[in-house]
């Protein structure tokens, strides 16, 4: 069964001119785009967001970070897709993120960390129904499907 995951390209990535670096990763390790979006995130939505994390002591923080600017959010698809780019992400903090990962090569913050990625696939189900409707994602395949 192909996976689904969430991943949001934050504020501070797209100001960085970042987005190209970040899509161009997944693009080359062979993963597939099935829908994208550039929108703002509203407060309200944002607050959806990181439900996981009401009552914690980041939350209002994180919240009004990922709703301060353009972001772009993507869903990708393929098998063991969520592992893979929470690993390509590296750790949640710039400061112990390993190199070779797109937060241990980018940034140092514990708070700017440039993307958002779901962590597992009831997480990701959520998500993805915040930002599309089921038609918004498209099924479609790629030539080299197979050998990647
Ligand atoms: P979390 O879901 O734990 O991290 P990840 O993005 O790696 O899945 O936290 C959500 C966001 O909240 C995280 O990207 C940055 C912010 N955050 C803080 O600002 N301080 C913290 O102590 C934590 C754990 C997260
Ligand atoms: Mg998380």
């Amino acid at each position: 069964m192909n996976e689904r995951t969430l991943i949001i390209i934050k504020p501070d990535g797209m100001q960085r001119r970042l987005a190209g670096e970040i899509i161009g990763r997944f693009e080359k390790k062979g993963l597939k785009i099935v829908a994208a979006k550039f929108l703002q995130i509203g407060l309200e939505l944002a607050k959806k967001h990181y439900a996981v994390h009401k009552g914690k002591d980041f939350f209002d923080g994180a919240v009004k970070y990922i709703s301060s600017g353009p972001v772009l959010v993507m869903v990708l698809e393929g098998e063991k897709v969520i592992e893979i780019t929470r690993k390509m992400m590296g750790a949640t903090f710039g400061y112990n993120a390993e190199p070779g990962t797109i937060r241990g090569d980018f940034g140092t913050s514990q708070t700017f960390n440039l993307i958002h990625g779901s962590d597992s696939p009831e997480t990701a189900k959520y998500e993805i129904g915040l930002y599309f409707k089921p038609d918004e994602i498209l099924d479609y395949q790629m030539p080299d499907q197979k050998w990647v």
